[in-house]
């Protein structure tokens, strides 16, 4: 039997945890990834349940362990959403953080109940909002001039004489008398990305509302008797230093306090904690001391403002189903320009534009002849008309042959939610591994696809 080589190992703990090198191949979940796509079209995506599963239940478990009060884990569809997906958020129950109507639409078919549907946006649009009367428990309020329009879409269902009564938002009775709304605040402290584009918490960021525009939205609520019962924010997404956190949590307490919550009111400090997504990131940021950290921060809070405990909401995306994903792409072209050497792969930035946007770092195994030994440092590039269209720069891999499989780690979240037909690109199947089962979650795209908006 051959030794696997260090580099090899290493690279293995990006992947998913059911991962194993067999003889030299990869298999998750006990199927072999070569042969997943013998027969399927590549890129294709693969999802690991058991790692979604294990991701959930340490966020379950720091919660219990942390923090006395209730507590829920609200996915943030924005990483990946599809049916299956928001069925496996149900067997979890988690809530689901929607962007808009489309993701609550997804969310709905794949059986989301209402009181599990939250409701994000920095710009929503009127029919964003009635999506969200009809179907979601909560909405995030980004900003005064949503809020106005909220309570305009509430006045007119409620008064059906006054204007012409809109039967889209309250179809059977007023289901929107159940809707809570949060208040989302900009915390002006960013935590530290990689990137600044994924920083959201600065003080010129364009989400959320300062803290003079809370106060003016919980007065405008309290005169209108919205339903306000919670604060929000988020302060990037990626991060692994939880320091930033603190300020954020102690201003939004400090408001909190201002406004007057008590009883049973709702926070949540976001989303955002990072995962690993090449070896020199390893070890993977701990779930459970971000969580343990927040709790003791609000518990602290509350009990220095004479708050009562709110509902803990945490809002993870990415740190649960990143690293359940594998993307499997083939090689094609090898080109050598220079000292760079060029492995040109049919998967790029249609599927995973996230170096394109703000450069983002991968890893990379050959699916097969794992145990080969480095040769050199390599760059992976897709096959679009973009210069930017590249998956990873520089990484020391074996040398790399026309034709093989290889399988990109830590996949999982924001590539197919934020993939493009750019070139006429065709999304990727994906499917979703159990041992002994493989499910398909999302079929390729076709030319018809393509076409069926194109009258
Ligand atoms: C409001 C909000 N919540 C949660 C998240 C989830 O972030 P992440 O996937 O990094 O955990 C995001 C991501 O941008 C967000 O905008």
């Amino acid at each position: 039997m051959s030794i696997n080589p260090f580099w090899m190992t290493n690279r293995l703990s990006l992947f998913p945890e059911s991962t194993r090198a067999r003889g030299d191949s990869l298999f998750v979940a006990g199927h072999s990834l070569a042969s997943l796509a013998d027969g399927r079209l590549t890129p294709l995506y693969v999802y690991d349940r058991a790692t979604l599963d294990l991701a959930v239940a340490e966020y379950q478990s720091a919660l219990r362990a942390y923090y006395p009060g209730e507590s829920h884990i609200t996915y943030a569809g924005k990483a990946f959403l599809c049916k299956a997906i928001a069925a496996w958020t149900q067997t979890h129950d988690l809530m689901v953080d929607c962007t808009g109507e489309g993701e609550i639409g997804i969310a709905v078919a794949g059986g989301v109940p209402r009181e599990k549907i939250l409701v994000h946006g920095v710009n929503k649009s009127t029919a964003d909002l009635k999506s969200a009367f009809r179907e979601a428990g909560t909405i995030v309020v980004d900003n005064l001039t949503e809020l106005n329009n909220i309570h305009v879409i509430l006045s007119e269902a409620k008064n059906p004489h006054s204007v012409e009564q809109d039967s889209s938002i309250a179809p059977a009775g007023l289901p929107q008398s159940d809707i809570s709304l949060w208040l989302r605040l900009l915390p002006g402290v960013a935590v530290s990305t990689h990137h600044a584009h994924t920083q959201t918490g600065q003080h010129d960021s364009k989400f959320g509302m300062t803290r003079e525009e809370i106060i003016e939205a919980a007065k405008f609520c309290q005169e209108n008797n919205l339903p306000l019962n919670g604060i929000h924010f988020h302060q990037g997404s990626n991060f692994r230093d939880p320091e930033p956190l603190i300020p954020a949590i102690d201003l939004a307490l400090d408001i909190a306090k201002e406004i007057g919550f008590n009883g049973e009111w709702h926070f949540c400090p976001g989303g955002g904690w990072g995962v690993a997504y090449h070896e020199d990131e390893l070890p993977n940021p701990s779930i459970e001391s971000y969580a343990r950290g927040i709790a003791e921060a609000v518990i602290e809070g509350c009990k220095k403002r004479g708050l009562d405990l709110p509902v803990l909401h945490l809002e993870p995306g990415r740190s649960l189903v990143a690293r359940a994903g594998v993307a499997l792409y083939r090689v094609g072209a090898i080109k050598q320009r220079g000292a760079k050497i060029w492995i040109l792969t049919d998967g790029g930035m249609a599927d995973n534009p996230r170096f394109a946007l703000y450069g983002a770092r991968y890893s990379c195994l050959p699916v097969e002849g794992l145990n080969r030994e480095i040769n050199a440092k390599v760059s992976i590039a897709g096959p679009y008309c973009e210069s930017g269209d590249i998956v990873i720069e520089d990484l020391p891999m074996p040398e790399l042959k026309e034709g093989e499989l290889i399988a990109i780690p830590v996949a999982g979240a924001y590539h197919l939610s934020m993939s493009s037909n750019y070139n006429g690109a065709r999304r990727p199947e994906v499917l979703i591994l159990d041992e002994g089962k493989v499910e398909v979650m999302l079929s390729r795209e076709t030319v018809d696809d393509l076409l069926r908006r194109d009258p």
